[in-house]
């Protein structure tokens, strides 16, 4: 990565990011996994703060910051949350039918278990931060924010060779009483954070005959 003084201003501008790190930066995206395998070496606490202070430097509507990071560290809440999953799986499970039953029954769908690190994410309904610049029309835009920061925490870690699955296989409102979450804070993502057993390439669902990933075209129309 390079910098170079601005001719005018004699000021440093941003690096100037060259193909070989946009090399890098492309197989980072594609190495990006959602992990439900994990190693259970813990994780530096110093570099998970790096990560999550990382993750805030998302961009959010009117600068609202709406993201807050639990870390969910005792053996009686993680508790809590797994039986949690158990009665959402259960639940999710019911909703299949036939091979589709049985093949949902055979997926991994967390690393609640092995993961050395959970890291529940909410969005702060309330907070006044940013005044409601830009989500008066659009209030959802405050979680997408949420789901920005958690994107750049995902690749963050990746990019330490930390890997990261999200687990939405819960009942949210129980995670919040699960936890001692104020009311107004709405679950974006229940996060397991390690190191995964093993890398790949290709997302578990594809491999697993669940969902294929499929060509873009697929996804891009002209009006
Ligand atoms: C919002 C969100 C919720 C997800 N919830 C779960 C989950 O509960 N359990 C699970 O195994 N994977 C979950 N995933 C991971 C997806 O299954 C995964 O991203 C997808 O299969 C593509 O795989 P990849 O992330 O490895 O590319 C979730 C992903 C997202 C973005």
């Amino acid at each position: 990565m390079t910098f170079f003084m601005s001719e005018t201003t004699g000021k440093k501008p941003g690096p100037e990011f060259n193909s070989e790190f946009r090399t890098m930066l492309e197989e980072l995206f594609r190495w990006r996994r959602d992990v439900r395998h994990f190693q259970t070496t813990p994780i530096d606490p110093k570099l998970l703060n790096n990560l999550i202070s990382i993750a805030a430097l998302a961009p959010s509507v009117g600068h609202s910051q709406p993201w807050r990071f639990v870390k969910v560290e005792t053996e009686k809440s993680r508790a809590l949350i797994r039986a949690n999953f158990e009665r959402a799986n259960a639940e999710a499970l019911a909703g299949y039918t036939e091979e589709r039953a049985q093949l949902y029954a055979t997926l991994k769908l967390h690393g609640l278990d092995e993961a050395p690190v959970h890291l529940a994410v909410f969005q702060d309904t309330k907070s006044h931060l940013g005044d409601g610049l830009g989500a008066k029309t659009m209030p959802e835009t405050l979680t997408y924010s949420v789901v920005g920061a958690i994107n750049i925490l995902w690749l963050a870690a990746r990019s330490h060779g930390i890997g990261l699955g999200w687990v939405s296989i819960l009942d949210p409102d129980a995670a919040k009483d699960d936890l001692g979450i104020p009311k107004h804070w709405k679950l974006i993502g229940y996060l397991c954070i390690g190191y995964p057993k093993e890398d790949q390439d290709m997302p578990e669902l594809h491999r697993t005959g669940w969902q294929k990933r499929l060509e873009i075209s697929n996804f891009i129309i002209e009006r």
